[in-house]
């Protein structure tokens, strides 16, 4: 048996546990997966120990991917781009850094929902450690356009030069959004959703056919998703097809095999809304 393991504070209410167990049992893969509460202060040395006892590969969530990405003897191009580190697999020195978020949120958009980001006018609300983890691999999805808008506005300036491409990525004012026109893709990367305050924003933001999705899903989604719902958004999605979509990439990295997700999924879902 090998041993996985998600490291997240706090972690008791992880799916990871779950996906991995599924998508190991459909693959006869024989592994234990378990989730561990890591204080950040404590982190550091509790990945140490898992590393000293086996541990074969590891998820790390919130508040943890930016520390992960320090712990890291070797990066994949992802987890460079992404500057935080969501999969860990065990390599001779230590850990293997990669990140599968952003090929996830693309993942479950394309492939789940059937969407063509080519020609979306897109909007990334956020500019935190979760927009930057999706940044990337939207870009190379090939969208036409991509409006940066954060709360704090330099955080937001600072995530659209480090791409260096002011054609096609620029930023807006939170202010200054009902301005802006609509949009045909918005996402929701911000963390509002985890604390207690409604989402506001104009509804002009929605265009005809806009599929608004949040990066989050249950309770931490419901207040964008409302607003999405409210606004007429031909579509109003949470990421839990995100969340299945990623574990299977992860899967991927550490056994080499890509597992079937729709069956997870629908399960998942059917607890869930
Ligand atoms: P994460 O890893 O979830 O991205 P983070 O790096 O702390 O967490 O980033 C949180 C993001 O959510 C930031 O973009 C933050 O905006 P600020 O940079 O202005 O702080 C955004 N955010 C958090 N609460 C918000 C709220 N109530 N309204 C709008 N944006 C919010």
């Amino acid at each position: 048996t090998s041993h996985f393991a998600v490291f997240g504070h706090p972690i008791a209410h992880s799916l990871s546990p779950r996906i991995h167990a599924a998508y190991a049992r459909a693959n006869d893969i024989d592994l234990e997966y378990r989730a561990i509460d890591a204080a950040p202060e404590h982190f550091k040395d509790q990945l140490a120990s898992f590393h000293r006892d086996g541990g074969a590969g590891a998820n790390v969530t919130l508040p943890l991917k930016l520390q992960a990405y320090g712990y890291c003897t070797e990066l994949s191009a992802a987890a460079q781009r992404a500057g935080t580190v969501n999969t860990l697999r065990r390599s001779a020195g230590g850990w293997s850094g990669h990140n599968t978020d952003g090929a996830g949120l693309i993942r479950d958009l394309t492939e789940r929902h059937s969407l063509d980001l080519r020609d979306r006018r897109t909007l990334l609300l956020g500019a935190g450690g979760a927009a930057r983890g999706v940044l990337w691999p939207l870009l190379d999805s090939g969208l036409r356009e991509l409006v940066i808008c954060n709360r704090t506005a330099e955080t937001a300036d600072r995530l659209a030069d480090s791409v260096g491409d002011p054609a096609r990525v620029h930023t807006r004012y939170w202010d200054d959004l009902a301005q802006q026109g609509s949009f045909d893709l918005i996402i929701n990367a911000t963390s509002a959703g985890h604390g207690d305050g409604a989402f506001s924003l104009p509804f002009s933001l929605i265009g005809a056919r806009a599929t608004c999705y949040d990066l989050s899903y249950g309770n931490a989604a419901r207040s964008f998703i409302a607003w999405a719902r409210a606004a007429n958004a031909a579509q109003a999605l949470d990421g839990l097809g995100m969340l299945v979509e990623q574990a299977a990439e992860s899967f991927e990295f550490w056994h080499g095999v890509r597992p079937e997700t729709e069956a997870v999924y629908a399960q998942l879902r059917a607890s869930f809304l």
